[in-house]
């Protein structure tokens, strides 16, 4: 099955195996793998062995670990292509996955000082600061606060973004969304955020910011986002 005096290392091997029966259906979300020790008989390796890829694991998000229960596989992480400027409600309905919000607040506010720059806004610029938990099938993936400028939207409302923000704006304001620039970091959530997603404090988080503009170049939202990086991937493909 594995192989002593190969290359690659066992631990590695290891790993491989195990993806390929989570791949394969061997095991499933929520499944418990089994025991350090009933591994390392099977593969005829030291523990230490498995410990090392079971940890990577754990790690790259594939399996997680309960406190005196043991180890278990993780729900398959989203993937999210870095291009296309898509909504998380049009993310959510290309993966057939059913999207929801929570509204934690809606705000009118003088833009704060970096937000007033990055929307072109003057030193009166109101802004809304709209804040929402965003669900996909009910599991909270992200929590988001987006800035808007109370002259581009004059009438938002509670109400409309509970729903989708772009559709909005498209559909119903006729606006024409063109691009956005973003940059993503990683982070650890802080207690917030983590009460926010139900996720253990100082978890991985991925943070998004995004500033999109319309086609008349005007910048129409400052979002400031944290992912869950337990659920969330992102990939680009890239050409030389
Ligand atoms: C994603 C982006 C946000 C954007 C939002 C709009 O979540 N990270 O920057 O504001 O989509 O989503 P919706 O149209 O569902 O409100």
């Amino acid at each position: 099955m594995l192989k002593k005096n190969h290359p690659l290392p066992m631990y590695y091997q290891i790993e491989e195996f195990l993806k390929l029966e989570i791949n394969e259906g061997a095991f499933h979300p929520g499944d418990m793998i089994p025991s350090e020790r009933e591994l390392s008989e099977r593969f005829q390796v030291s523990r230490m062995t498995v410990r090392q890829a079971v940890s990577n694991m754990v790690n790259d998000g594939i399996l997680y670990r309960e406190k005196g229960r043991g180890t278990f596989v993780a729900e398959k992480k989203i993937e999210q292509p870095l291009k296309g400027l898509t909504s998380f409600t049009e993310d959510m309905k290309l993966r057939g996955m059913s999207s929801s919000s929570r509204l934690l607040s809606f705000d009118v506010m003088q833009a704060p000082q970096d937000i007033a720059s990055k929307l072109n806004l003057e030193d009166d610029g109101d802004v809304y600061a709209v804040k929402r938990i965003r669900f996909a099938d009910k599991q909270a993936m992200a929590v988001e606060t987006s800035f808007l400028p109370v002259s581009l939207l004059p009438d938002l409302t509670e109400e409309i973004v509970h729903g989708s923000m772009y559709e909005y704006l498209e559909n119903v304001l006729d606006l024409r969304i063109s691009h956005a620039r973003q940059e993503i970091e990683a982070r650890a959530a802080d207690e917030k955020e983590s009460e926010d997603l139900q996720i253990e404090a100082h978890s991985p988080v991925l943070h998004i910011e995004r500033c999109s503009y319309l086609d008349n170049r005007v910048p129409f939202e400052v979002v400031k986002s944290t992912y869950r990086a337990d659920r969330y991937k992102f990939i680009s493909d890239i050409e030389r």
